[in-house]
């Protein structure tokens, strides 16, 4: 067993120590939104918050994450979660929407430290997460679109 705490709850899950964070969270909690892309923190499709900052739940190990706060699209909030889920609704940012809860949750870590982000700055820290049908240009718009409404 292990202990994880998921969006302010304390869940006992089954786990074995080196059972995948992606796992435990979609196959043993349900919460289905953080999606399993490479399975090798390749794509960003996995990201969740770990105490605050984005990071690839498939590559990280449940056991190392005991008395972490982890936070899943399905729990994120704030003024920045409410932002930039705003900007991606007015926008349309989502096609087949299979990488866009990692986008997002990238996207609020991003607008977390950088409140003003260039086009470069985004470029930069969404680099990573991967969208196959090529939402990049309007992924962009959004965080630019958030970021005025945080002002
Ligand atoms: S599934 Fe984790 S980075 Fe691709
Ligand atoms: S919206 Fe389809 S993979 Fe990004």
């Amino acid at each position: 067993m292990v202990a994880l705490n998921i969006n302010g709850r304390v869940y006992d899950v089954d786990a074995d120590p080196e059972m995948p964070l992606l796992w435990a969270i979609r196959d043993r909690l349900n919460m289905t939104g953080t999606k399993f892309g490479c399975g090798r923190a390749l794509c960003g499709a996995c990201t969740v918050h770990i105490d605050g900052e984005a990071a690839r739940s498939c590559s990280i190990m449940v056991g190392t994450v005991a008395g972490k706060q982890i936070t899943t699209i399905e729990g994120v909030t704030g003024k920045v979660a409410d932002a930039v889920r705003g900007a991606w609704q007015k926008l349309d940012v989502v096609q087949c929407g299979y990488c866009q809860s990692g986008q997002i949750m990238n996207a609020i870590t991003l607008l977390s430290g950088n409140s003003k982000p260039t086009d470069a700055d985004i470029d930069l820290s969404m680099e990573g997460n991967i969208c196959r049908c090529g939402t990049y240009v309007r992924i962009r718009a959004a965080i630019h679109e958030a970021a005025k409404a945080l002002t």
